[in-house]
């Protein structure tokens, strides 16, 4: 079996919460590769704005204890190095001090998947700045549930039954499972919210896994606005999946999501190649990367920048005009974030300062 892990924090970024500095890079991918061939199988570092992304394969599982302690400690490094250069919010997503066998809780990003190596196994690493993990939400319903965007759904036999969805309430801990496109009502009046429910696994009906992603709510666990929680996800294609051309497609529609600014603001989702992987104007607009493998006996075969494309000008254009929209509206809902979100931000804050001010009407 081979396990795919994708683990993400922002340790540092310059300048402000831009991009993740070469140093940092470096520092990162030499770890890894020291770990190749020992702990891990291949690895791949990358950024995407301020977010320092791991994406390792192996032959442990999900949860193992010794590939999140790696992750860690490539994480306390890099923490150092953006110490020493006095980089923006060093070690921002880093929760605590002492690594406790999952970095799970601990602020970092997690999305692993365990499969048994098809013939072909062509993965999609997708990762996301200024935004958080219910952004996946929208794209895995369009991907796994939608025949006007997956036609693989009505003409390819083995999708035909279609695919399950495991779906997190972040706010109760719970999680529950809709079955597609039986529940797909049902399962869109959950998903549709996706500051609360998110999208975790998506199964085939047989049971193949074909996407995971990071559900963290850095602000839930710190209890307090600390940055957003940044997400990742990997897919995998074809033969009986979504096709990788289906897999991105729903990415040539503009989205708004919620994380631009502060954390606290709505702007258009915009995908990027990793040139353009870094977040400039206000802070963003909030982006999204994707890297295409093939797996190969754990190898990482690739990666190919899959929205370094002409093919996605138009929405990168539209995505602009809506970025021009939505920061017109300056402090405004719903460029600002809905009342119940920035109560996890900073308005409890000016709620108490100005508890005795308030007069009854
Ligand atoms: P598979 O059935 O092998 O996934 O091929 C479909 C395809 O690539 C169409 O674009
Ligand atoms: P990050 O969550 O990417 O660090 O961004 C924080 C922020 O406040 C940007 O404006
Ligand atoms: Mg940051
Ligand atoms: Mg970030």
């Amino acid at each position: 079996m081979t396990t795919i892990s994708v683990i993400k924090a922002d340790v540092g970024s310059f300048p402000g919460h831009s991009r993740v500095h070469p140093a940092i890079l470096e520092k990162a991918t030499e770890m890894l590769r020291k770990a190749e061939g020992n702990l891990i199988t291949d690895s791949f570092v990358t950024h995407c704005g301020d977010d320092l992304e791991l994406i390792m394969t192996h032959t442990h599982g999900e949860d193992d204890p010794g590939i999140h302690k790696l992750a860690w400690d490539v994480f306390i490094e890099c923490t150092a190095i953006a110490k020493d250069l006095k980089l923006y919010g060093a070690g921002q997503d880093l929760l605590s001090d002492a690594f406790s066998g999952n970095v799970k809780g601990m602020g970092p990003g997690v999305a692993e998947m365990v499969f048994e190596e098809r013939a072909s196994d062509p993965v999609l690493v997708f990762m996301a700045d200024k935004t958080e993990p219910g952004a996946w939400n929208y794209y895995l319903y369009k991907m796994f549930a939608d025949p006007f965007n997956t036609p693989g759904l009505v003409i390819d036999p083995a999708m035909h039954e279609g695919f399950v969805f495991e779906v997190h309430d972040v706010i109760d801990k719970r999680k529950v499972h809709f079955s597609t496109p039986e529940e797909s009502h049902k399962l869109l009046a959950y998903i549709g919210a996706p500051s609360r429910y998110l999208i975790k696994y998506v199964y085939r009906k047989d049971g193949l896994i074909a996407a995971s992603t990071s559900t963290q709510r850095l602000n839930l666990i710190a209890g307090r606005y600390v940055g957003k929680d940044d997400p990742v996800m990997v897919v995998r294609g074809q033969s009986g999946l979504p096709s990788v051309g289906e897999l991105i497609e729903p990415f040539a529609t503009p989205v708004i999501v919620a994380g631009w600014m502060r954390g606290s603001h709505h702007g258009p989702f915009m995908p990027v190649g990793l040139c353009d992987a870094n977040c400039t104007r206000f802070d963003g607009p909030p982006r999204v990367i994707c890297l295409g493998f093939q797996i190969c006996n754990g190898k990482l075969i690739g990666p190919v920048d899959m929205f370094d494309d002409p093919a996605y000008d138009r929405v990168r254009s539209k995505c602009n005009e809506i970025a021009d929209i939505l920061r017109a509206h300056g402090p405004f809902e719903p460029h600002r974030l809905s009342l119940e979100e920035m109560e996890y931000t900073t308005l409890p804050i000016v709620e108490k300062e100005l508890t005795d001010r308030w007069e009854p009407i």
